[in-house]
């Protein structure tokens, strides 16, 4: 285990490389720099950090495809990009060395989780552009696993191939796993006796109450995971199936700042804001100060004591809803849809505009063998407790079980009929 000293020199000298680094090969970095008035030699400790300018998304857009690359294009050996729902997608690229920094990361997530060589896991987080698959998949090899590529859809087969290889671990984001469970019990298979013992659940939000609904129809442990392409992919923060109390963060690898969304600056810890990263061993794409626009906080390391952890994401600052001057997230419904007999957790949040105002509609399924008259209590209970808990009123649609569109990958939660 690394001291805590030891760590803060070798976050000091990797951050002083990656600054010079960024500065000497990336023009648009150069540019950035020179205008806010730094060098990197101006930066003689970690708080120094502060003096640089924040990069974004539109950085990364605005220098598409491979312009904020840091070395010559033959050096890069893979690229990935996201989907860019709006605008362009974001391109992103490693050297041989950050494949083997992000397989070596992701092996200490999987570890971390609770995973061990010799251990089946089965992948179904989309393999391609989409970073969650081979993420996985090299991290996995390198601790010394065996890999079931299964990558998204095909739900079926996914859930024979389960029963027939009994991996112990499954990594996939925490709404496909509801569509596995729901799967399982379509064949008449009880989840409980697979032989999954470890989920590891990340690239989309999900609350402790989807926690409980998962581990006591399954019997496993569900750990967290997190990660960003423009930092490296998954396997910048893990949960520690040990304490389950937000996610470690590889500090040795990812320097982490917590800010003030609009006021700009760092928040001291314990205090929620936008997560801010800055690379520090990255050779293809080194980022600096990367608004992740992901809303948590900074709190002190517990299973492993010298790296601090982030707090479970509560929601982005781009996905939070605005209904009549109240904000609102999609995870504070969820916990309280959770919370509620006789509801399921497939739902989704309709948005739309009556009179000038904005109205928001809860569509749920109900559990099967749900009557109607428990249906119309739990309708009543969840519209009272989102009222008395968020301030909002809100329509809610009770839903027979199996209606909804069911998640194979990233879940989109929200949908906003209001006109632009
Ligand atoms: O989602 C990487 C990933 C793959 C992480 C598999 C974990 C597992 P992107 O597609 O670039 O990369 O999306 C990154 O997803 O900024 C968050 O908003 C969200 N996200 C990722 N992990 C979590 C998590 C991958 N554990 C964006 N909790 C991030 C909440 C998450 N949100």
């Amino acid at each position: 285990m690394i001291q805590l000293d030891e760590l803060r020199e070798l976050q000091l000298e990797r951050l002083q490389w990656t600054l010079r680094h960024a500065y000497e090969n990336v023009p648009a970095y150069r540019k950035k720099f020179d205008d806010a008035g730094v060098r990197p030699e101006d930066c003689h400790s970690l708080e120094d950090l502060t003096k640089f300018p924040f990069t974004t998304k539109q950085d990364l857009r605005d220098n598409y495809p491979f312009g904020m690359f840091a070395v010559p294009r033959d050096q890069v050996r893979r690229i990935h990009a996201s989907s860019g729902t709006t605008g362009q997608p974001t391109v992103v690229g490693y050297t041989a060395q950050d494949l083997d920094t992000w397989a070596e990361v992701m092996a200490r997530s999987i570890h971390a989780a609770g995973g061990h060589p010799g251990h089946k896991v089965h992948i179904s987080y989309g393999y391609g552009l989409f970073t969650g698959g081979l993420g996985a998949h090299y991290g996995a090899e390198k601790l010394g696993c065996t890999v079931i590529p299964a990558s998204g859809g095909m739900t079926a087969r996914q859930v024979r191939i389960i029963q027939d290889f009994r991996p112990e671990i499954i990594m996939v984001t925490p709404s496909y796993m509801l569509t596995l469970l729901d799967e399982f019990e379509r064949q008449g298979i009880d989840p409980r006796t697979s032989s999954l013992r470890v989920g590891i659940f990340g690239a989309e939000p999900w609350t402790e109450q989807m926690r409980c609904e998962i581990e006591e129809r399954t019997g496993m442990d569900a750990v967290d995971i997190y990660g960003l392409s423009e930092v490296i992919g998954p396997g910048v923060a893990q949960e520690c199936v040990e304490t389950k109390d937000g996610l470690h963060i590889w500090e040795d690898h990812f320097y982490p700042e917590v800010v003030d969304p609009i006021e700009q600056v760092v928040l001291p810890q314990g205090e929620q804001g936008e997560l801010v990263f800055t690379s520090l061993t990255k050779q293809a794409l080194p980022i600096i100060r990367y608004r992740t626009r992901d809303l948590t906080c900074l709190l002190p390391g517990t299973a492993r004591p010298e790296f601090r952890r982030m707090r479970k994401v509560t929601g982005r600052t781009d996905d939070m809803i605005i209904l009549r001057g109240v904000n609102v997230f999609p995870t504070q419904i969820e916990e309280i849809v959770l919370r509620t007999p006789g509801l399921s957790p497939h739902f989704q949040l309709i948005l739309s505009k009556q009179d000038r105002m904005d109205t928001m509609t809860v569509r749920v399924e109900a559990r099967p063998a749900t009557a109607t008259d428990a249906r119309q209590t739990a309708a009543a209970t969840l519209a009272g407790q989102i009222k008395n808990s968020i301030g909002i009123s809100v329509a809610v649609d009770i839903t027979d079980p199996d209606t909804l569109e069911r998640s194979v990958g990233k879940l989109r939660r929200v949908i906003d009929n209001r006109p632009k």
